[in-house]
C-alpha cells in the first residue's frame, strides 16, 4: 500500500483510484512528539502500510510562535522523511486554530454567542469567520505554505483548515453583523426586497435601514424565523467563503487537489454543504461512531450514502474517523472485536476509495490524550496495533473495487435547510425533528437490504425506482418540480409529513398545506394537530403512530390508511395517488419503526426494488463496475446469516457457491460478473 499516489488534474481526484489500492491514511501531529519520535513513527507507518499522512492540521502556533516570520524548519523536515519514506502528505494550511497571541493583539478576531458572550481562546477555532483581520493572518500563513510547499514531490492533497465550523459556525459579533448585512444586500438588493421576504410587518420589526439588522442574537421571545433561517444561510456561506478564499491562493500557487475535512454526521448541522461540495476537488469527510443516537451504525450509513451524494456518486475519502474510542462523547465506547473492521468496511461499501484516521500515534498531554490512535499508548504490543495491521492487510486486498460505483435505486431527498428551518423555535411541535425522520427511513431501507443516494433537493430524480422525501419544510418551485417530475416519470414517491410547507422565506405556501405538494399527493391538510410526548394514535391497519398527526382532506388520492383515535380521528393517515407511470404516497403521521419498515416493505414491492430482509445489523452494499459487482455483506450481529450470492470472496480468497454464510461478526465483499443494470 506505500506506492506513491499520482493526482493530476485530469484523473478523479481521489487518492487510491491513482494508485488502485485503497489509500490508508492518517492524521500525524509531528509538532506533539521530539524527532527522534519521528524516525520510529515513520518506520512503523511503513510496517502499516500508510499511503497518506495529514500534517500541520494544528501547526500554526508553532510555526509562527509571536506575530513575524515563519519557521518551517521543523516542518521541512518532517516533509522531507515523508517523502524519502514513499509517504505521501495531506497537507494542513494550519489556519484551523490560530495560535494565543492572536486573541491578545487582535482580540476581535474572537467569536461571540448569540447572548453576546466572547468566546474565549484556550480550546480550538476561536475565531470569527468573518473576520477580515483573521482572515488576513490565515491567508499571509497559506500563501507561505503554498509558496514553500506548493511542488513539493511529497505534496498528495492541500487540506484547508480543520472542520470548518466545528465549533465556530455561527457567530454574532458586530463583525459578523455586518457581513451579515452585506450578505443580505447581495440577496436582496433592497431593504424592501428584505423586510417583504422576512414578513416584518409581524411584531413591529420592518427595518427603515440597513444598520438596524443584526444577527438574530439572544431575545425574550422567540425570533423572525426567516431572519435566523438567513442567519444559518449566511454563516454557512461565511466559512465556505473562508474556504475559498484559501483554496485560490493555494490554486493559484500549486496544482495540487484541494479539499478540506466536512463533518457529516448528526451532531453538526451548520453547513449546507451541497453548496460547498462543487469546491472541493475531492469529497473527504470525518465520520466517528455517536454513542449518544440509537443505532449508530445506522448512522453510519446515512451518513457514508449522503457522503456520497456530496461527491454526486464518485469515490470519496474518510478523512477521519477512530481505530476505538474517542474522547468528546460522554461515554466514549470502544470499539469491540472486529468493529474496526466492520465500519471501516461501511464507508468502503457505501464508496470510500481512502480510509483515514484520526490519528497516527496516541497524543500524551491535551485534550485528546484518551482518543484512539492507529499506534494506542500500549504501542506495537497491544492488540490495538494488531488490529491495525489486519486493517490494512484487509484493504489491501479489496483492491479490486476501487474506483466502482455503489448500485442504488433509492434515493432519499436530503436538505440541511430543512433541517435548520423545520426545527426552528415556533413551530407546530418541537418533537417532529428533521434528522430522526431522515434516519428513520434510511434505516428501515438498510435493513431491507435497500442501498439508498441520498441527493439534494432539485435532483433529476430519472432513474430511481423509489424516492422518499423525509420532512421536506422548505424548498423552492423547481425542488418540488424535481420530485414530481419522479413521479410522473414512473418512481414510487413517499412524502412524510411537513414537507413543501413553506417558501425559501419561511413562508406559509398558501391554499393548504402541504402547498408545494398538494397536487402531487392529491390531498390537502386542513390543520397540524401534533400529539403529546408520550401519546400514539392507532390506525386502521393496526399501526401505531406518535407525535404527529393532521386532519386531512382528499382530493383524488386513495385512503391507504385512517386514524383511528387521537385528534384526527377518522381522517386519512396515509395516501397514495397514482400519478403518471408512478405514484405519490403521503403519510400525515410519525410512523413507529415497524410500520415505517411495513411501509417500505411495501412500496419497495410496487417499485420492483428487490428487498432482503436482512434487519438493522447488517449492510449489504453492491458497488459495481461495467463488468464486475461486489457485494459487500457486514454482519454486525452475534449470529451467522447466509445471503444468496455467488462469486469470489475476496476476504477469506475463497470462492462461495450458491450463497454467502457470513459469521457472526464477519465481513464478506463477493466479486461476480454482472448480469444485470445498476442504477
Ligand atoms: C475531529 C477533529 C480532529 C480530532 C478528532 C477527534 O473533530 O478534526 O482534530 O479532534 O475529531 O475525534
Amino acid at each position: 500500500m506505500s506506492t506513491p499516489l499520482t493526482l493530476s488534474a485530469e484523473q478523479p481526484l481521489v487518492p487510491g483510484w491513482a494508485t488502485g489500492t485503497i489509500t490508508l491514511g492518517c492524521d500525524y501531529n509531528p509538532e506533539q512528539w521530539d524527532e527522534s519520535v519521528w524516525v520510529d513513527d515513520i518506520r512503523l507507518m511503513r510496517e502499516l502500510g500508510v499511503d497518506l499522512v495529514a500534517i500541520n492540521i494544528f501547526g500554526w502556533a508553532q510555526l509562527q510562535p509571536q506575530p513575524g516570520p515563519f519557521d518551517f524548519s521543523r516542518l521541512d523536515r518532517i516533509m522531507a522523511m515523508l517523502h524519502e519514506a514513499g509517504i505521501r502528505v495531506n497537507l494542513g494550511t494550519g489556519t484551523s486554530s490560530p495560535p494565543p497571541w492572536m486573541a491578545r493583539i487582535h482580540p476581535e478576531t474572537l467569536p461571540r454567542f448569540a447572548d453576546g458572550t466572547l468566546a474565549w481562546p484556550g480550546g480550538r477555532q476561536a475565531w470569527c469567520p468573518s473576520s477580515p483581520i483573521f482572515r488576513q493572518k490565515a491567508l499571509e500563513l497559506v500563501t507561505a505554505m503554498a509558496e514553500r510547499y506548493g511542488d513539493h514531490p511529497a505534496l498528495a492533497l492541500w487540506h484547508v483548515s480543520n472542520e470548518l465550523g466545528c465549533h465556530n459556525a455561527l457567530c454574532y459579533c458586530d463583525v459578523s453583523a455586518a457581513a451579515f448585512r452585506t450578505w443580505l444586500r447581495q440577496r436582496y438588493g433592497t431593504l424592501d426586497a428584505l423586510n417583504t421576504a422576512w414578513g416584518t410587518a409581524f411584531w413591529s420589526q420592518r427595518y427603515g435601514t440597513w444598520d438596524d439588522v443584526l444577527p438574530p442574537r439572544a431575545t425574550r421571545s422567540a425570533g423572525n424565523p426567516a431572519h435566523v433561517l438567513d442567519f444559518k444561510r449566511f454563516s454557512s456561506d461565511a466559512l465556505l467563503e473562508h474556504y475559498r478564499a484559501e483554496e485560490s491562493v493555494l490554486r493559484s500557487r500549486s496544482s495540487v487537489p484541494v479539499t478540506t475535512n466536512l463533518m457529516v454526521t448528526a451532531h453538526i448541522q451548520t453547513q449546507d454543504y451541497w453548496s460547498w461540495a462543487p469546491h472541493l476537488d475531492l469529497i473527504a469527510n470525518d465520520h466517528y461512531l455517536d454513542h449518544r443516537l440509537g443505532d449508530p451504525l445506522a448512522e453510519l450509513a446515512f451518513s457514508a450514502d449522503l457522503t456520497r451524494g456530496l461527491a454526486a456518486g464518485r469515490p470519496w475519502m474518510l478523512m477521519e474517523t477512530s481505530t476505538s474510542a474517542v474522547s468528546w462523547q460522554p461515554v466514549n465506547h470502544a470499539k469491540r472485536e472486529g468493529e474496526l473492521v466492520r465500519t471501516a468496511l461501511g464507508h468502503v461499501a457505501r464508496g470510500a476509495d481512502s480510509i483515514c484516521f484520526f490519528q497516527w500515534r496516541a497524543s500524551r498531554s491535551g485534550a485528546e490524550k484518551f482518543h484512539s490512535a492507529l499506534l494506542p499508548h500500549s504501542g506495537t504490543a497491544g492488540a490495538g496495533w494488531a488490529q491495525s495491521l489486519e486493517l490494512s492487510a484487509l484493504l489491501d486486498r479489496l483492491s479490486p473495487v476501487v474506483g466502482t460505483r455503489v448500485d442504488a435505486r433509492a434515493a432519499m431527498v436530503f436538505s440541511w435547510q430543512s433541517w435548520w428551518a423545520a426545527e426552528g423555535d415556533a413551530q407546530p411541535s418541537r418533537l417532529l425533528q428533521y434528522l430522526p425522520e431522515a434516519h428513520r427511513y434510511h434505516r428501515a431501507l438498510r435493513s431491507l437490504g435497500v442501498t439508498v443516494d441520498i441527493v439534494a433537493p432539485g435532483t433529476d430524480l430519472a432513474g430511481y425506482d423509489l424516492v422518499v422525501v423525509p420532512t421536506l419544510y422548505t424548498l423552492t418551485d423547481d425542488d418540488a418540480r424535481a420530485i414530481a417530475d419522479a413521479a410522473a416519470s414512473g418512481a414510487t414517491v413517499l412524502i412524510t409529513p411537513f414537507s413543501g410547507i413553506v417558501d425559501e422565506n419561511d413562508a406559509i405556501r398558501p391554499g393548504g398545506y402541504p402547498g408545494a405538494f398538494r397536487e402531487l399527493i392529491g390531498a390537502v391538510v386542513d390543520e397540524f394537530r401534533p400529539l403529546a410526548a408520550e401519546a400514539t394514535v392507532l390506525l386502521d391497519s393496526g399501526r401505531r403512530a406518535r407525535i404527529w398527526s393532521e386532519q386531512v382532506r382528499v382530493l383524488s388520492a386513495e385512503v391507504r390508511d385512517t386514524f383511528v383515535d387521537g385528534p384526527a380521528a377518522a381522517s386519512p393517515a396515509l395516501t397514495r395517488r397514482a400519478v403518471g407511470a408512478g405514484s405519490a404516497w403521503y403519510t400525515a403521521t410519525v410512523l413507529d419503526d415497524e410500520s415505517v419498515l411495513a411501509l417500505l416493505r411495501e412500496l419497495c414491492a410496487e417499485a420492483g426494488v428487490p428487498a432482503l430482509e436482512v434487519g438493522p445489523d447488517v449492510d449489504i452494499v453492491n458497488r459495481v463496475s461495467a463488468t464486475e459487482r461486489f457485494t459487500f455483506i457486514i454482519n454486525h450481529r452475534t449470529e451467522a446469516i447466509t445471503v444468496p450470492v455467488a462469486g469470489h470472496d475476496l476476504v477469506s480468497d475463497e470462492r462461495i457457491e450458491g450463497s454467502a454464510v457470513v459469521p457472526a461478526g464477519a465481513v464478506r465483499v463477493i466479486a461476480s460478473g454482472r448480469s444485470d443494470r445498476g442504477h
